[in-house]
């Protein structure tokens, strides 16, 4: 017999799984990665891309593999990064000073922008008032109240806009999407997710050029927004360990997490965000924290518990464990799911009772029957892969997912409200870090409250 609250829940996740299955739905009519992205040759789209380090450099050896894109140009802080860039689209496009000068140039259709996270409002927004459609690279936002002016001027400028957290257009995720909106997992009520790591550059650490000075580094242009400091290399390399440019873990990583997590399960943002963190092991190359414990609470029946730290790499460095009543949900190296087979054993409790009333409980040929199909049913329990791998190149499905939209005017699977909502998250967890209060999310105005 189901209790009240029982089916509420169960009523709730089933309306959830119509929900889910609508938004699936809509999803793939507005292009799915893997049915979406085979451009013709001959429609070519002309980008340039803002800020070509490391993973505008990843993003381009993904975009070199899209038929019809086409790199024209390139800006950047660092004139090694600008030399690299070139060469790596065989000579093709050309350096230009200042982004404005991309916007400016009419021949260019759409812009990538992979700078460091405190340009990315500015830029943004100046990309699509100037008629771009735009690709970002997460996290949207380094404030919360960014991510409105954001939405609201690729709305006015109708403009195609993809957040970058690329995890949500793999196969893999895909999948996982699929198999929670079957209701394979049963009730889910929790959701373990994680992001950790154990060397220098994992801990963003990364080595700096040695042709990098005074000279090759425009130290002005990179500090655009922030506040004004004296030129400094590893603020510049290294500008995710720093509150000026970053948001720590939970802007870097956190934002992947968070928008997968609003992927699998369908869900907007967390009606309750609160945030533990700490310096424990880089102290002296960083003002933001080396390990973070967040809680998230949403209001359609779940939680999540979310955890970072660059400390340690048990099992593997990043994941989601998503548990139901029926089974987990394993999303790593590989999709696994493992099903619950619960055996109920209150012996414990009832050999407390009188020996004749023990005895007469267990000697129920109901109890006996049961506990026989139970215990058969979890011996017999096993995980199953459901896919072995992770499935192809995430960020490249990203992009074509982006690009086919360019090309249909459809939404992509990360806009701008996905990705602010996504971001949000990860800054309320490092405001209630700073605050040690809970943080809670305004569903109507799309932004934290205010109390
Ligand atoms: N989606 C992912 O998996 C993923 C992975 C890594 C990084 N990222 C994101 O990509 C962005 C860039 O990160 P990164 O690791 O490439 O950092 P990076 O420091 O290697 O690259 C940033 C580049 O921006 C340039 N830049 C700074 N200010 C500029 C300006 N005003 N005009 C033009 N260029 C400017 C810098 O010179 C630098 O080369 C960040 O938002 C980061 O979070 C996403």
């Amino acid at each position: 017999m189901e209790t009240k609250d029982q089916q509420i829940n169960r009523r709730a996740f089933i309306r959830g799984g119509a929900a889910f299955a609508g938004g699936l739905g809509a999803m793939i009519a507005t292009g799915n990665s893997s049915l979406i992205g085979a451009v013709p040759p001959s429609d070519k789209i002309t980008v340039g891309i803002i800020g070509v380090g490391a993973r505008a450099q990843q993003l381009m050896d993904s975009m070199l593999t899209i038929p019809g894109l086409e790199i024209v140009s390139v800006s950047d802080a660092y004139t090694g990064r600008v030399k690299r860039a070139i060469s790596r689209a065989n000579g093709r496009p050309k350096a230009v000073k200042d982004y404005r000068q991309i916007l400016r140039d009419k021949s260019v259709d759409a812009v990538v922008i992979a700078t460091p996270d405190h340009w990315h409002k500015k830029m943004a927004i100046d990309a699509v008032e100037a008629g771009k459609d735009v690709y970002i690279e997460k996290p949207l936002t380094y404030k919360v109240e960014e991510g409105l002016e954001i939405i609201r001027a690729v709305k006015a400028n109708d403009r195609v806009f993809q957040v970058g957290s690329q995890g949500i257009a793999s196969d893999i995720q895909q999948k996982a999407r699929e198999v929670i909106g079957s209701g394979k997992l049963g009730q889910i009520t929790m959701i373990r997710a994680y992001f950790n790591r154990n060397t220098a550059g994992g801990a963003w650490i990364y080595p700096i050029p040695p042709d990098a000075n005074r000279k090759t580094v425009d130290w002005e242009k990179f500090l655009g927004p922030a506040p004004q400091r004296a030129f400094d290399l590893p603020r510049f390399f290294r500008w995710r360990c720093y509150q000026d440019y970053s948001g720590g873990i939970a802007t870097d990583l956190f934002v992947h997490l968070c928008t997968t997590i609003h992927y699998l399960m369908d869900v907007p943002a967390p009606e309750q965000v609160m945030g533990m963190g700490g310096l424990y092991r880089w102290r002296t190359s960083r003002d933001v924290p080396d390990s973070i414990n967040a809680s998230l609470k949403y209001r359609e029946g779940f939680m999540v518990n979310m955890s970072g730290t660059f400390n340690n790499t048990m099992s593997s460095g990043s994941g989601f464990q998503v548990l139901g009543t029926e089974g987990s949900l394993e999303i790593g190296g590989k999709l696994t799911f493992h099903p619950e087979s619960p055996v109920e054993n209150d012996r414990w409790v009832v050999r407390s009772w009188e020996k004749k009333l023990e005895d007469a409980y267990y000697a129920d040929p109901k109890l006996i029957e049961y506990e026989t199909k139970a215990r058969a049913a979890a011996a017999a329990a096993r995980p199953e892969v459901i896919m072995a791998g992770s499935g192809g190149n995430a960020t490249t499905a990203h992009l074509r997912n982006w690009v086919g939209c360019i090309k249909n005017r459809n939404t992509p699977l990360e806009n701008a409200e996905v990705g602010h909502r996504a971001c949000s998250v990860a800054h309320m967890v490092n405001q209630s870090i700073g605050t040690g209060n809970s943080v809670y999310w305004d569903f109507d105005r799309q932004t934290t409250k205010k109390w």
